[in-house]
């Protein structure tokens, strides 16, 4: 039951209109389809699909993934079915949905971006882009391509050049990250998505070995989410972008951590696995809190740090 009817939980990150602030985060989610059994989708602010690439890709070798102490060490690689496979198998499903679809895409070079972001600006059913230049589990592209300003500048602009849709750069954390902000909005990309994972390695000691097969690999969950915070804080207060904000969101506080640092919106990454439903719980506690404090619009929260006494 809605205790508050009255509580307006719609927030827009630039172009892209969202009915609540909670999306689902890129790789933690699928296509969608999966978690349909579980929950109803329509119900989310929105989903961001697993990261797609041009032709389709394996991954890396097994294990992919690694506990660690509030966290998950991950190397998928960007395991994906390809472009044409999700526009034929995929995006049929998603286009029913009411709730905001949001393509992630990567490539290896600019010239890829830009052939996938073409080719999805042309499908129905897609709110934006979210384009991924900070994977840190692949060689080419990746983080490489999101720590370079100059290279983001001229990717963004390309982009913004060639796509009327809008479109979201999901930088890496550790780079000069203002500088970067403030280059992917001069390029014009709509929004930003902050933070992907980050970069970590955990070893076993009785085998001597790196617990991934990649050895390397990307940290997620609850043991990242102040260093998200303060990259979401550090961006919002002195570039003019929207955020979406990600990083260890397991509750409704922690999107209020996120709202006030400044994000327009977030993301559940890695809470999804251990439960499918967390986000519509979230939407639900959000809204109860918010009505219970008689805030009566979640917009009006964003970026509402208070540094004074
Ligand atoms: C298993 C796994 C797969 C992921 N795959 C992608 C991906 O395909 N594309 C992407 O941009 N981010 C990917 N991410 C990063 C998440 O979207 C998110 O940025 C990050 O995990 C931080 O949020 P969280 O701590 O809530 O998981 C992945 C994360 C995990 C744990």
């Amino acid at each position: 039951m809605d205790k508050f009817p009255d509580v307006d939980l719609t927030t827009s990150v630039g172009r892209v209109k969202l009915k609540n602030p909670i999306l689902v985060a890129a790789g933690t989610f699928g296509y969608g389809e999966e978690y349909s059994r579980y929950i109803d989708l329509n119900i989310l602010g929105g989903i961001i699909t697993k990261t797609i690439t041009l032709n389709p890709r394996e991954g890396n070798p097994p294990p992919r993934l690694a506990e660690t102490p509030c966290g998950l060490l991950n190397s998928i690689g960007l395991e994906n079915p390809g472009v044409d496979a999700f526009i034929s198998q995929k995006l049929p499903f998603l286009k029913e949905l009411t709730t905001a679809v949001i393509v992630s895409i990567a490539g290896e070079k600019e010239e890829e971006y830009l052939r996938l972001a073409e080719r999805l600006s042309k499908e129905e059913g897609i709110r934006a882009l979210e384009v991924n230049v900070s994977c840190p589990n692949v060689k080419l592209g990746g983080v490489a391509l999101g720590k370079d300003s100059g290279t983001v500048f001229s990717l963004a602009r390309r982009l913004k050049e060639a796509i009327d849709m809008p479109f979201i750069l999901k930088l890496p954390p550790f780079v000069d990250i203002v500088e970067v902000a403030q280059a992917a909005r001069e390029g014009g990309a709509e929004a930003l998505s902050l933070i992907n994972t980050v970069p970590a390695m955990a070893i076993d000691v009785e085998r001597r070995r790196p617990k991934l097969g990649n050895i390397t690999g990307g940290l997620s969950g609850p043991c990242i989410k102040p260093v998200a915070v303060k990259i979401v804080w550090e961006v919002t207060r002195k570039v003019d972008i929207p955020v979406i904000g990600m990083g260890g969101i397991m509750d409704f506080e922690d999107v209020l951590e996120f709202t006030l640092a400044g994000a327009s919106a977030v993301a559940v990454g890695t809470a999804n696995f251990t439960d499918p439903g967390v986000s519509v719980r979230i939407i639900k506690d959000l809204k109860n809190y918010l009505g219970a404090k008689n805030i009566t619009k979640f917009s009006e929260l964003v970026g509402r740090i208070s540094l004074g006494e």
